[in-house]
């Protein structure tokens, strides 16, 4: 199959690309921006730029500057990872870049798809859309976004809803729950506190500590996503992919104590605007559609964590 994947080069999207190829016999074609943390994605490609242009092909581009015409060319199907993460950065001026690269590139990019033959849409959304709620949350359960971010990406998924029943592209939504692992963003939790803890530094715990999320781990993660490639009765479904463990920050902290065998300081940074006290995947419909099951612990893949950033850090790629 010819697989198009956006955000390529991100922490997700790298290894995606990593996974499809490994897999299967197919041509990925690869497009980033590389918008920002330009050496820390170069890094990620480091594996892909290995694969002969006749598997790999990586356009270093932003999708709305891009032709996509051209390289929508013969897809079979696109995952669309390309997007503005991170809740935090969400306010302010900056919500720009979130319906830039949210919501406006998404427009463009199911524009550009329009009448052609492709098998599946896959649209990266994430559980900020969810907002507060109790317990396991189903997809059925009503999005009530707590951020900017979270509502720039329920647009996101709403655009698609749309092409999909007029434009009949056969979309898939798929809402992650914290993604943690090898490559993680520099700006999300677990690499900070680890690069934090390396440093001997104290860890700036937002809220109380005790917000409790559904972690996921990357292989997990990008398991269920490659999934959806050749499952049957997913067109138009929205499906929660979650991890194998809830933990609050506390209980990370003190994972990562036992697993550094460092001392682990806090300190208090404020109360976080915009983030929900709790998440919890409710990943039965995963299960049923995709086969999916998470399987790596929170003691294993925060070891595989410290391991990237410890030689992340040695080579000074920041
Ligand atoms: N990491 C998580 O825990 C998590 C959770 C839920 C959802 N998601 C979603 O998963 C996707 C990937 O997240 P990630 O953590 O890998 O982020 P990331 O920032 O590492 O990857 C996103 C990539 O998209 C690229 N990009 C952004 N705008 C672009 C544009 N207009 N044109 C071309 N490239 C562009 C960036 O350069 C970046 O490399 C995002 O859509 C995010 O909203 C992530």
């Amino acid at each position: 199959m010819k697989i198009l994947v956006t955000g390529a080069a991100g922490f997700i999207g790298s290894q995606l690309c990593e996974r499809l190829l490994q897999t299967g016999n197919h041509h990925v074609i690869g497009i980033d921006g590389l918008i920002n943390e330009k050496k820390i994605r170069l890094r990620n490609l480091t594996h892909l730029i290995e694969y002969d242009e006749s598997r790999f092909q990586f356009y270093p581009i932003n999708l709305l500057q891009a032709d996509l015409n051209q390289l929508l060319q013969d897809v079979d199907v696109v995952y669309h990872l390309a997007g503005m993460p991170g809740v935090r950065s969400s306010w302010g001026n900056d919500f720009n870049f979130y319906v830039e690269n949210n919501i406006l590139a998404t427009q463009k990019l199911l524009e550009a798809c329009r009448g052609r033959s492709l098998k599946k849409f896959i649209y990266i959304s994430t559980s900020s859309v969810y907002g507060e709620k109790k317990g396991r949350v189903p997809e059925s359960s009503l999005p009530q976004p707590l951020s900017p971010y979270g509502v720039s990406k329920l647009t996101g998924e709403y655009l698609c809803k749309v092409y999909y029943k007029n434009e009949g592209i056969p979309i898939v939504i798929l809402r992650y729950f914290t993604v943690y692992g090898p490559r993680q963003r520099p700006d999300m939790a677990f690499h900070r506190f680890i690069r934090k803890i390396m440093e001997g530094q104290p860890v700036p715990v937002y809220g109380d500590g005790k917000q409790t999320r559904d972690f996921t781990y990357i292989s997990d993660c990008v398991e269920g996503t490659a999934s959806v490639l050749e499952a049957d009765h997913v067109i138009g479904e929205t499906i929660n992919i979650g991890g194998l463990e809830r933990a609050s920050v506390l209980d990370i902290l003190s994972i990562l104590k036992d697993l550094t065998g460092q001392p682990v300081q806090t300190v208090f940074a404020g109360e976080p605007k915009g983030e929900p006290k709790h998440t919890w995947a409710d990943t039965r419909k995963a299960k049923k559609l995709l086969n999916y099951q998470p399987k790596v612990s929170l003691k294993t893949g925060l070891k595989h964590e410290i391991a990237d950033l410890k030689l992340l850090y040695k080579e000074k790629v920041e």
